[in-house]
């Protein structure tokens, strides 16, 4: 079943400041440029195009924050490894999901979507640095593009690198792994709601 129908979009924050005021848990959703973030979103918000996906990466440039039901959000984060972006626009990223990732005190889980063809890039690695014990979730995406040994390689591998996280196999082309992923995030919702987790300074 799907929890999180009649999802809204919130708003886009372009800079820390535009952030909306911290409400019900959230969920936010990082990882490279294309590898499939807002196409997750959508898969596990049962909605075909609320968050804006495309085939050029690069696309998601601001914080976009969903209403997914009255107690919980989803953040769709811009994407990082993408090799044109100038200097300037890194820095400005770091910036933004930097402070979100390390001060926002609502966050409940981190899902960090991965391509399932070539996951733990040192990019994915260095993000999971920041999360400082946020609880993390990690999606496997594309997983339609490979073969059901090479998935279950995959998941072994990521598994074995990263044993405090819930790992699994996703694709929004054949929704493999959302009802996997909605039980998990389900999960981290309650414990936030619960407070379980200790808040982190400020916002
Ligand atoms: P940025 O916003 O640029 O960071 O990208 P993103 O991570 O949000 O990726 P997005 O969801 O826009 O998807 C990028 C491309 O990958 C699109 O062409 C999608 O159709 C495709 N795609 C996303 N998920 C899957 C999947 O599970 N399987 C396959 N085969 N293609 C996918
Ligand atoms: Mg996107």
């Amino acid at each position: 079943m799907n929890g999180f129908a009649n999802a809204v979009f919130l708003r886009a924050a372009g800079s820390p400041a535009d952030m909306p005021p911290a409400g019900p848990p959230e969920i936010a959703f990082a990882g490279r440029s294309n590898v499939g973030k807002s196409s997750a979103i959508n898969a596990l918000l049962g909605r075909r195009s609320l968050a804006r996906t495309s085939k050029t990466p690069g696309r998601t440039q601001t914080l976009n924050f969903y209403e997914a039901g009255e107690q919980a959000r989803f953040v769709d984060l811009p994407g990082y490894g993408f090799a044109r972006v100038p200097l300037e626009v890194r820095a400005q990223w770091r910036a933004l999901v930097g402070t979100y990732l390390e001060s926002r005190a609502t966050l409940c889980a981190v899902v960090l979507v991965m391509d399932a063809r070539q996951p733990q890039t040192p990019h994915d690695l260095q993000l999971i640095g920041w999360l400082r014990g946020v609880p993390l979730i990690v999606l496997l995406a594309k997983a339609d593009k490979l073969s059901r040994t090479a998935q279950g390689e995959a998941l072994r591998a990521v598994r074995s690198r990263l044993p405090g996280a819930s790992v699994e196999l996703f694709s929004s082309v054949t929704r493999q792994g959302v009802a996997e992923a909605r039980d998990l995030l389900q999960h981290s919702l309650q414990a936030g709601r619960q407070n379980k987790r200790p808040p982190v300074k400020g916002m």
